[in-house]
């Protein structure tokens, strides 16, 4: 097993919990004050030490590939007007990581969206994470993941306890032995019944994966609604007898993958930036 280089990023969804705004505009586009939410998560990729990233991304969402090339007619007309702000907010996002793009043909789930990187990753371990959550921790959430896998050497996925039957909205993880925030998982449940729920630790979109997920992900069957969920390959990898952790992270992951989470996080963002002094006011 090599080192890690690659952050994968699943971009392939629909986004049917946010139409019709992601009718045409991919909901990575979607901007969280000034910029989109997949440069926010290609940043936090950068600060957990990604070298190459790998957005799995279906067509219809070339708009994504877009944002991260060169754009020399904007940047002319920026350089002529003297707009140095601008034009080097316009360079950050054509140079801020190595981009690897992916096509997932079929929305087959996050599972599948995951095995289309396989070739890409090869025999490496990789960080993987969803665009639809913004960090809000110091060290970003990744980063704690990454730092987690430096001891244990193998998978690692982002855990957040959660209250009453909220557990049904998530993956569910069962854990043992326990090092302080880190929990051996021995057990994945994809969306249990609030009844059936082993806790009350939900799996949440960040991952160290061992490249042992690519095979388990290939022997894992279609679940609810023909998708392969990324949760019911995690126990594939268990049966397998593969160790998977889990980290209770430090600090919060926003939701900007629905119309209400997107809006409190950009209010709730903006304010902390102080990017809209005129909130202050408003809100009061
Ligand atoms: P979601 O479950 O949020 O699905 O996917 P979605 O299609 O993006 O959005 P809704 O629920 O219809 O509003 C979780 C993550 O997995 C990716 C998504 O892009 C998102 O990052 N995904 C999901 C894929 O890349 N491919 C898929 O087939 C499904």
């Amino acid at each position: 097993m090599g080192t890690i280089r690659h952050c994968v990023v699943p971009a392939a969804g629909l986004g049917t919990r946010f139409l019709p705004a992601t009718k045409v505009l991919p909901k990575e586009m979607l901007p969280v004050v000034d910029r989109p939410v997949i440069e926010w998560a290609i940043e936090e990729a950068m600060a957990a030490g990604a070298l190459e990233m790998v957005l799995v991304i279906a067509t219809g969402k070339e708009l994504i590939q877009a944002h991260f090339e060169r754009q020399p007619e904007l940047e002319k007309v920026l350089e002529a007007r003297g707009k140095k702000a601008e034009l080097a907010a316009v360079r950050h996002s054509q140079d801020m990581a190595h981009i690897r793009y992916v096509l997932q043909e079929k929305p087959l789930g996050l599972g599948h969206a995951v095995l289309c990187a396989a070739d890409v990753v090869g025999d490496n371990p990789f960080l993987c994470m969803l665009p639809d959550d913004l960090s809000h921790a110091e060290p970003p959430v990744l980063a704690q993941l990454r730092k987690a896998w430096d001891g244990v050497q193998s998978t690692v996925l982002a855990l957040m306890r959660v209250s009453g039957d909220e557990i049904s909205r998530y993956g569910c993880a069962t854990v043992s032995e326990s090092r302080g925030r880190l929990h051996r998982i021995t057990g994945v449940v994809e969306k249990p019944k609030p009844e059936e729920a082993q806790s009350d630790l939900a799996i949440m979109g960040r991952y160290v994966l061992s490249p042992g997920i690519f095979d388990a992900l290939r022997r894992t069957p279609a679940g609810e609604g023909g998708e392969i969920q990324l949760t019911d390959g995690i126990a594939t990898l268990l049966g397998a007898g593969e160790e998977v952790w889990g980290l209770e992270f430090e600090g919060e992951l926003l939701d900007v993958g629905t119309l209400d989470g997107w809006l409190t996080t950009n209010v709730r963002l903006a304010h902390e930036l102080g990017r809209a002094p005129a909130l202050r006011g408003a809100l009061g």
